[in-house]
């Protein structure tokens, strides 16, 4: 392995940006939502190659704090996707030992959507397979903003990290992002774990989230694999 972490890490954390939903569902003919229902298929498939391979943590941006500014009818859609297949999933978690979490605000959800994201920590909380947390009305930069009103002048980063956790209902930091993927074409992070990709490795693809599945995260990371990661520090001859 070419970057940092032995061949006994405790794995890898992956961060995808699921982007394309809309437009692949545009090229069909298709409403906007049939994107993001076939985006959860994806969800599946990503989630099932992630196990296997060598990563811990995995966490997907499904839903961010600007997401509230889609018309009101895409943002029910979402909002109905995430209540009635949050628990399917969580099932098909609990079977494999995966573990799933929610990160982000909580006090702006629908009830139903709440209620799903109880039930689903609790029925996988044992897992130990892999963690897979979801963001849903996430912001980065509110929760950097949210973490610095918990913490005292002169916080080191482990204690800043701490209070990022648990101002996004973390319940405990995980390590920084390792890769961050973004699907769909575009070349930026949307306000996406700003603080935990300081060092991560960028992969852009154009190809569309309800597109994407394991074979494409396997060939994310053997692209990853080729990187050298340095941390600031310079080569050892
Ligand atoms: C971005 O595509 C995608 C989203 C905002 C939603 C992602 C959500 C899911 C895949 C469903 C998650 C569901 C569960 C059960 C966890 P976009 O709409 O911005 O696409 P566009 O850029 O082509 O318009």
């Amino acid at each position: 392995m070419n970057n940092s972490r032995s061949a006994l890490s405790p794995g890898w954390h992956v961060a995808i940006i699921m982007d394309g939903n809309g437009r692949w569902a545009a090229s069909r003919g298709l409403p906007r939502p049939a994107g993001h229902r076939a985006g959860v298929r994806s969800l599946r498939k990503v989630v099932e190659a992630a196990a296997r391979l060598d990563i811990a943590t995995l966490t997907l941006y499904a839903f961010s704090s600007d997401n509230w500014q889609r018309p009101e009818s895409e943002v029910r859609a979402l909002m109905y996707l995430i209540t009635t297949q949050l628990p399917v999933e969580a099932e098909r978690c609990a079977k494999e030992g995966i573990r799933m979490s929610v990160i982000g605000r909580r006090d702006r959800l629908p009830r139903e959507v709440m209620s799903a994201i109880d039930a689903t920590e609790a029925l996988t909380e044992k897992g130990s397979a892999l963690h897979v947390r979801l963001a849903l009305d996430y912001s980065s930069r509110d929760a950097l903003a949210t973490a610095a009103g918990l913490v005292n002048n002169g916080s080191c980063r482990t204690t800043f990290s701490q209070a990022l956790a648990r101002a996004c209902h973390a319940e405990s930091p995980v390590p920084d992002v390792d890769l961050l993927i973004r699907t769909g074409g575009e070349q930026r992070l949307s306000d996406f774990l700003l603080w935990e990709c300081a060092y991560a490795e960028l992969y852009f693809t154009p190809c569309r989230w309800p597109d994407f599945d394991g074979e494409k995260l396997e060939r994310a990371l053997s692209s990853f694999r080729q990187r050298q990661r340095r941390f600031g520090r310079v080569e050892c001859a």
